[in-house]
């Protein structure tokens, strides 16, 4: 298996969390593929957090990572298939897939292009696992770094039309790039998007990347080479300043619960607590000239909003 860099071996991390629930009576799904591709490295990451997470003979004081990650996946498992089945979305866009499976494990209400977008290793790897498994939809993998300048050139050359409406996953992603390169990657889709179409991603607040009970977590990231570096308080702003009108649930509220998530909701005005946020909504029309200057405006008052933080040295790795 070829060697990961640390944000990409999250992938396994991921896949470690989704195998675990698999195992689970109570599952929110299945994914069958997960072990596979979770591989032995996997589930040693998986136990660092937990170590962290549930540390032994104390309460826990950080977030639960596996009820996280359960209920993330299982909230865009609904928002993925609910795209499909309207006719009018006609492309998936996962970026970055990691050892997502969907196109293999979820029923797809009709076939339709599900692009998977993440670093050549990742895919690489991922493509070593998958032989000679057959998806349910049209899976085309894509081989990019969402951090370079011209991503998107390779994403049209795997088939995406851009004057087509299409549905999109950001699905951790966010925290681990810093706050620039955020901006370009939600610029970046904005240019290939029509209006009408779906955007989707996970975001952690600002708190979260400064709390001191996050800091078992965030030193674990941070140790592997993949800190956090970026969170807002203001989910819906940050997708507004890009033309999409989205609304923003976390984790325990309404529809983003299933029966799942151990802790309390505080009220959004609180700021001094660590929340996650699943921010969703849909591509607006282009706006006048006017309204778009007014919008970067907004976008660079965003930028110094003290709710929102970026990393000092906002690398990612
Ligand atoms: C935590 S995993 C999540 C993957 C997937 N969305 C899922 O839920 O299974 C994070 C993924 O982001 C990818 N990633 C991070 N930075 C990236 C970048 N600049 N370009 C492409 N992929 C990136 C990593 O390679 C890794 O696969």
């Amino acid at each position: 298996m070829a060697d990961l860099a640390a944000v990409e071996r999250t992938a396994l991390l991921t896949a470690a969390l989704r195998a675990a629930e698999t195992r689970r009576p109570d599952r929110l799904y299945e994914d069958p593929y997960a072990a596979a591709f979770a591989g032995e490295v996997g589930p040693g990451l998986l136990a660092e957090v937990r170590a962290v997470t549930f540390p032994a003979g104390a309460q826990r004081t950080v977030p639960s990572t596996p009820d996280y990650n359960a209920i993330r996946t299982r909230f865009f498992d609904e928002y993925l298939l609910a795209a499909a089945a309207r006719p009018d979305i006609e492309q998936i866009v996962l970026a970055p897939a990691g050892m997502d499976s969907r196109a293999f494990r979820l029923r797809w209400p009709r076939d339709l292009p599900v692009y998977e977008i993440d670093r050549p290793a990742v895919l690489a790897v991922k493509a070593e696992v998958l032989a000679g498994r057959s998806p349910g939809v049209d899976r085309r993998p894509v081989a990019v770094d969402l951090e370079t300048d011209t991503w998107t050139d390779d994403l049209l050359a795997a088939g995406y039309d851009p004057a087509r409406r299409s549905a999109w996953l950001l699905e951790g992603l966010l925290y681990y790039i810093p706050e620039p390169a955020v901006h370009r990657v939600l610029a970046a889709v904005r240019a290939v998007t029509v209006p009408g179409s779906l955007v989707a991603a996970d975001v952690v607040n600002a708190a979260a990347l400064t709390l001191p009970n996050m800091a078992p977590l965030l030193g674990v990231f941070a140790g592997w080479g993949c800190p956090w570096v970026f969170g807002t308080d203001e989910p819906e702003a940050l997708l507004a300043a890009h033309g999409i009108e989205a609304t923003a649930v976390q984790p325990g509220e309404a529809g983003a619960d299933f029966g799942r998530w151990p802790d309390p909701v505080p009220p959004r005005a609180e700021t001094e607590v660590r929340r996650v946020f699943f921010v969703h909504g849909q591509r607006r029309e282009d706006l006048a000239r006017e309204d778009l200057a007014r919008e970067d405006l907004a976008r660079g008052d965003l930028a110094a909003a003290p709710g929102q933080v970026a990393h000092p040295d906002g690398r990612s790795c």
